[in-house]
């Protein structure tokens, strides 16, 4: 093997050589398959090696790949714009392309900015969230996150934003069932608001299904609604985080259209460029866009790479790809197959406490014990639980889950929003042989530790 002085996740662990892809599956250089459960990290929604990708992708190279945003538009960038404005909620209708899920937060956040300041409005600038999110891990995303691992290292240089609970009713901090509880968690923001001062605060974000940061928790019903009239009442921005959720995961094009609700921003990633080219977008509402228009006409962020051709021309031929195979369409039922038999696998194995989620986008939160006891973090559970199905040949993802950031696991389960039945079958299939083998090599001997 030839040395390596690739900086991977772990500089410490092996990893197999990738060859190829074909719709849920990979392909190692040793010929070994896996069956891509979380779709990398729930990005590849359309499934790997799509030639109608590759040949857009070809026919925009052969044209131009790059041209700098201040100094020409082009078609590729102008149709996906159009495209994802005709596919759009509310007003918004206009895009800023960049490049990565934290750029597009950390626009969004921008825009939210500036949106104020264009109308005199100079102090607010805090941006508030959720315990229990990612939002990216740029200095300004990551200030907004609440996700408490990825935080410690840089805690000194982060804004203070993080400041509510998150709609978690599996682990209700108020021990309370919605809609009873009234909506406690959501009704948090309007405390934090009044104890900052909304005159400092320019938008609230949230994601509408917590992705890596919960393991997909799906508030209950009225959650956004109660979120919504907060943020208007008191002239706060809400940027909804469709990173993870965005275009057909949870089975809308944009997850908040569950909740009936249209925010003022939205970021976009993952699913925008399903992986094969990196692209991500800040949606911006009419609202926002009139009144910068009307001040200082320009929106002070933007990357080199912003609204390349090329990206852009990929982009929208996975839209084109996601509307003619109607895959949006079909997420509600393959996600009641699937759920139904996750909630098999729930029965046997005592130690999956929760199956939730929205869509393809479902999470499998573990516990020790009846009373949800999380696993300390010491046990390692999730990365056993990894190890081993990627052993077998499953792809899966890890999250965070429990209340003090520390203890908790979860799983996504995410699989490209292409997978068959008879694929289904084949990923709870190769899900039970490693929860099983988790629980005779890791979890039993454990027990008989007193661990
Ligand atoms: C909800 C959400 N927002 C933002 C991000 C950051 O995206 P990226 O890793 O592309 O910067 C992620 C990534 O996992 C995410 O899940």
């Amino acid at each position: 093997m030839d040395p390596s002085f690739l900086i991977k996740p772990s500089l410490d662990a092996q990893y197999p050589l990738i060859d190829y892809g074909k719709g849920v599956f990979l392909y190692d250089k040793q010929g070994k398959k896996y069956l891509d459960a979380c779709s990398g990290a729930i990005t590849a929604n359309i499934g790997h090696g799509v030639e109608e990708i590759i040949e857009a992708m070809n026919e925009q190279a052969k044209k131009v790949s790059f041209v700098y945003r201040s100094q020409f538009t082009s078609e590729a960038a102008e149709n996906l714009a159009r495209k994802i404005a005709e596919n759009s909620i509310g007003d918004l209708k206009w895009c800023f392309f960049v490049n990565s899920g934290s750029e597009a937060t950390e626009t969004a956040m921008k825009i939210a900015i500036q949106y104020w300041q264009e109308k005199g409005k100079q102090t607010k600038t805090k941006v508030l969230s959720r315990w229990l999110s990612y939002h990216g891990i740029t200095l300004g995303a990551l200030s907004m996150s609440g996700h408490t691992a990825r935080r410690a290292r840089f805690v000194p240089l982060l804004e203070d934003f993080p400041t509510i609970h998150p709609p978690y009713c599996y682990r209700c901090p108020y021990n309370l069932t919605a809609p009873e509880c009234g909506y406690l968690c959501a009704k948090e923001l309007e405390t934090a608001i009044r104890r900052i001062g909304a005159d400092h605060i320019a938008a609230f974000i949230a994601e509408p299904v917590i992705g890596a940061a919960g393991g997909a928790i799906s508030p209950p019903e009225g959650y956004y609604k109660v979120i919504k009239e907060i943020c208007e009442k008191n002239d706060i921005l809400f940027i909804a985080d469709e990173v993870m959720t965005g275009f057909g995961r949870t089975g809308k094009m944009f997850a908040c259209e569950h909740w009936g609700i249209i925010p003022d921003l939205i970021a976009l990633g993952k699913g925008m460029g399903a992986g094969y080219t990196p692209i991500a977008a800040a949606l911006v509402s009419e609202k926002i866009i009139k009144t910068i228009v009307n001040g200082s006409k320009m929106i002070m962020s933007g990357h080199t790479l912003s609204a390349n051709p090329h990206s852009c021309a990929v982009s929208l031929s996975v839209l084109e790809y996601i509307e003619k195979n109607k895959l949006i369409e079909g997420v509600e039922q393959k996600s009641i197959y699937l759920f139904k038999k996750l909630k098999k696998l729930q029965n046997k194995y005592p130690f999956i406490g929760d199956v939730r989620g929205k869509g393809l986008l479902i999470g499998l939160e573990f516990v020790q014990d009846s009373q949800k006891t999380p696993f300390p973090r010491t046990t390692r559970l999730i990365q056993s639980l990894i190890e081993i199905a990627q052993e077998h040949g499953l792809l899966l993802y890890p999250a965070a889950a429990g209340t003090d950031g520390i203890n908790g696991d979860a799983i996504l389960i995410a699989p490209p929003l292409t997978i068959t039945k008879q694929e289904i079958d084949e990923l709870v299939s190769l899900l039970q042989t490693s929860l099983e083998l988790l629980d005779q090599e890791v979890l039993e001997p454990r027990k008989e530790g007193g661990v």
